[in-house]
């Protein structure tokens, strides 16, 4: 079941759309979504804990690390001769790492297939684009409600330079656990056809497929990447694809 409780007082049209839009929204899981006036905050029983993720894109936090220009998912999607312009989030989730990719420059079109997901993120920029139209980097950002198979398959070949996959990371046995928001994310949604979805992102992409796996997990479909770039506890897999 889901609770709504509505704060907003600034952007009360698109409180009230969202409202409408999510309030069928069926959860086997008991969430709250309370709506601010420039975030919104999903708050749910994890563990007999009440544990809250509040989202925002004017996040002091985010824009921080969106500014640092040595991050490996930059470098991951991007490349030396600057060849990259567009990129396909083909699992956008709460749209962190396009936010990340449009700030240095790119445009981004986001596919996010769950709904609560989708009219959240929905929700966060439409209030960012009508507070600052002349704001760029959220200008650069679009979204789409869709499975990101079926939206890829209307597509043709060469339709974007770059595809990036953050699929859900299986849940983790040991005691180390996600960060609030991918547990929120873990029990709200899952991953759909992700096997299928990297097969066709391969045929589809113009330059590289990137996707985002935990440090240490096997390669998607067990295919080499033709380069890593490896954080702690992530990494980047690098696909290298030249379809014209
Ligand atoms: C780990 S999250 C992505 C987090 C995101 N990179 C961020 O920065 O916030 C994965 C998201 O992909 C979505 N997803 C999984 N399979 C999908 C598919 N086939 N089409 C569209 N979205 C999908 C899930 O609903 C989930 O929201």
């Amino acid at each position: 079941m889901i609770k709504i409780a509505n704060h907003c007082h600034y952007h009360k049209k698109y409180a009230r759309e969202l409202i409408e839009r999510i309030k069928d929204y069926h959860s086997d899981e008991d969430f709250l979504i309370q709506i601010e006036d420039e975030s919104l905050a999903l708050c749910c029983h994890i563990q007999n804990q009440k544990t809250c993720f509040n989202h925002s894109l004017t996040d002091p936090k985010l824009h921080k690390r969106a500014s640092q220009k040595n991050q490996l998912l930059l470098k991951a999607c991007n490349n030396k001769k600057h060849e990259i312009h567009t990129v396909v989030d083909l699992t956008a989730g709460w749209g962190r790492d396009s936010f990340i990719l449009a700030t240095h420059g790119q445009h981004i079109t986001m596919v996010e297939q769950n709904i609560l997901v989708f009219q959240s993120l929905n929700f966060l920029l439409n209030i960012v684009k009508h507070d600052q139209p002349h704001e760029q980097v959220y200008q650069r950002l679009k979204l789409v409600n869709e499975n990101s198979l079926a939206f890829l398959s209307t597509k043709d070949t060469g339709f974007a330079d770059c595809l990036y996959l953050d699929p859900m990371f299986p849940a983790h046995k040991s005691s180390a656990r996600p960060g609030k928001e991918l547990q929120i994310l873990q029990l709200l949604t899952s991953n759909l056809n992700v096997e299928e979805l990297f097969e066709q992102a391969l045929e589809k992409a113009k330059y590289r497929v990137v996707v985002k796996r935990p440090v240490h997990a096997k390669n998607l479909n067990d295919q080499k990447p033709d380069i890593v770039y490896k954080e702690k506890t992530i990494r980047f897999d690098v696909y290298l694809t030249n379809n014209f």
